[in-house]
């Protein structure tokens, strides 16, 4: 059944593993309507990416699926660069090793496919439709967003917040010293939506980082709350887990998409600074870093604030929130 005063939702995607849990959060949470999930290049190509969307929406069964549509291959600029050492060579945990006791597949190949519509055509569709009610929650590199702000600029800016996964203000990088991994694909496009003048979210490593799942839990849920979903959780996140055991010292992984759709869904789970933010796109050190001018002294009238920072979360009522709705 769809609630009528569901809030109408797009979540923008590249595919990987914890885009995959967000994912599986925003089709079971009632007070949304995930209209559509547009996708693109970051984490994995965008067709094996668009390919994984489908996966889970296979796996949840929701009454209203939404609509899969693939955008961009490739960054505004920069060289595509992937994940598919972190999120394996699939973007979701090499599916492909699981097999049932017959030696049958557990994940056999799909037979539905993405739309054949333009992911940026349905933002901008979207935006039109919606206005200030829809949220996109963008949770890969920016540039199908960036790209839907040179295609039609005044029509996006109807958008109601968009809230992303992305950067990080006080605290350092990820995929270098400087950069969180998807402002670093695609710092362009980031910067672009910096300027594009939409109510901006940041949900960066700041917060992300103080909601990580252990392996031990996974493996308790799944053995209390035996489902399909709960399945797909453990096989997908495995060497997704392995990469944290092996670099950062603990088993397990950071929830950052799925921050992203629980702060989409209750904004009270984080407390935001409204900052002036730019994101670095030519530094050699430095590409892709999102500066944030924290200064007391800072020049609001020149430079206003265009992106609410989340700084801290309550990371147990956002955990709450996950088991609830996977
Ligand atoms: C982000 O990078 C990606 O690999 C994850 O899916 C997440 O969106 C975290 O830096
Ligand atoms: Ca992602």
């Amino acid at each position: 059944m769809v609630n009528s005063q569901a809030r109408p939702m797009i979540i923008d995607t590249d595919g990987g593993v914890d885009d995959a849990l967000a994912i599986i959060m925003a089709l079971n949470c009632e007070q949304i309507e995930l209209k559509s999930v547009t996708v693109l290049a970051g984490n994995i190509d965008v067709h094996q990416a668009a390919n994984n969307v489908l996966r889970v929406i296979d796996i949840v069964q929701p009454n209203q699926r939404p609509l899969v549509a693939k955008g961009c291959e490739k960054p505004l600029v920069r060289p595509p660069f992937n994940a598919a050492g972190i999120h394996g060579s699939d973007g979701l945990g090499e599916l492909h090793q699981f097999k049932n006791a017959d030696g049958s597949p557990c994940y056999p190949q799909l037979t539905i496919e993405p739309s054949s519509e333009d992911a940026i055509d349905v933002l901008v569709k979207a935006a039109q439709e919606y206005g200030s009610d829809l949220t996109i929650v963008a949770l890969g590199p920016l540039t199908n967003i960036a790209t839907a702000l040179q295609r039609d600029r005044t029509t996006l800016q109807k958008v109601g917040r968009i809230v992303i996964m992305g950067g990080a203000v006080k605290v350092p990088g990820n995929i270098s010293a400087a950069a969180e991994f998807n402002f670093f694909v695609d710092p362009d496009a980031a910067q672009m939506v910096m300027e594009s003048g939409i109510p901006l979210t940041l949900v960066g490593l700041d917060v992300a980082m103080k909601a990580p799942l252990p392996r031990k839990d996974v493996e308790n849920y799944a053995q209390k709350h035996p489902s399909a979903v709960a399945q797909f959780i453990g096989d997908c996140t495995g060497i997704y887990m392995a990469f944290y055991r092996d670099n950062e010292g603990f088993h397990g992984c950071y929830l950052h998409d799925p921050l992203a759709v629980g702060v989409a869904i209750d904004p009270s789970l984080v407390s935001t600074e409204s900052v002036y933010m730019v994101v670095e796109t030519e530094g050699k050190f430095t590409s892709g870093m999102s500066l944030a001018d924290l200064r007391d002294r800072r020049d609001e009238a020149t430079y206003p604030p265009n992106v609410e920072a989340c700084l801290d979360v309550d990371t147990d009522r956002f955990l709450k929130l996950f088991y609830e709705l996977i």
